[in-house]
């Protein structure tokens, strides 16, 4: 039996057209996840919803407690993750309000609890991360993409940063350098420990702004929300119709 697990970030603390049956409050060995987890139906299937900002879209990027978030998906019985994100665009393809599969992470977040194997009494674990994003779900997201009328990229490389500040215009041309596309502050640690629970994990990021310097202007949170109302509505979208056709 498969069920589907949703994350939803910045722009989907609430998941519109999802009919909620149960709210599951789940206790995990690293505390409590950022909210109970909704239960509901999306295009007649069943799937697991958690905001991973609260369901106020209160908890900042460095204090998620990703290590219970992901812990408690699996502990209700959530065997892949759809992770939705919205980010900052750093290369051209990467515009506002294009969607992207990624399939590469660089991770330049510190001080996160970012692994579930840190027990010295227990034998020490080094998980492959090579491709971060699995890629079944990868592409079961990409064929709905094709089928639809929406600007997308296959593939990309996402740059965890700290947060909560957008970067400099400096670090964004570091990041270009590295080889990045995207830009958010939640990636991770959450797709390692989606591994180290070997949860299949793919992300849908949003682009809803151009990157620190990418831009004749400073970001705006108005700027940023303009594209997030349409924008999020598209990525419902895509997640629906990838919920029709999973074999649960
Ligand atoms: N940087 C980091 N995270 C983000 C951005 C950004 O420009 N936009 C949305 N999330």
């Amino acid at each position: 039996m498969r069920l589907l697990g949703i994350i939803g970030g910045s722009g989907l603390a609430q998941y519109p057209g999802l009919e909620i049956t149960e709210q599951k409050q789940v206790e995990t060995p690293y505390g409590e996840p950022s909210a109970a987890i909704k239960m509901g139906t999306l295009n007649g299937k069943k799937v697991a919803f958690l905001p991973r900002h609260g369901d106020r879209h209160s908890i900042p990027p460095h204090r998620i407690n990703y290590r219970a978030n992901i812990h408690a998906l699996k502990v209700i019985g959530v065997t892949d993750i759809l992770a939705v994100a919205a980010v900052g665009g750093i290369t051209d393809k990467y515009a506002p309000g294009v969607l992207s599969v990624p399939d590469q992470i660089i991770d330049y977040t510190y001080g996160r609890e970012m692994t579930l194997f840190d027990d010295p009494a227990e034998p020490l674990v080094h998980v492959d991360f090579s491709w971060p994003f699995d890629s079944a779900l990868r592409n079961g997201l990409k064929e709905k993409l094709a089928e639809s009328e929406l600007k997308w990229n296959d593939g990309g490389c996402y740059a965890a940063t700290q947060g909560p500040r957008l970067e400099t215009a400096a670090e964004i041309t570091r990041l270009e350098r590295d080889g990045c596309d995207i830009v958010g502050m939640t990636g991770m640690p959450e797709a390692v420990l989606a591994r180290e629970l070997a949860l299949p994990y793919a992300m849908l990021s949003l682009v809803v702004n151009p990157a620190a310097g990418k831009s004749s202007h400073e970001i705006t949170m108005a700027e940023i929300e303009a594209v997030i109302h349409d924008g999020m509505a598209n990525v419902c979208r895509v997640l629906a119709d990838f919920a029709g056709s999973y074999t649960a």
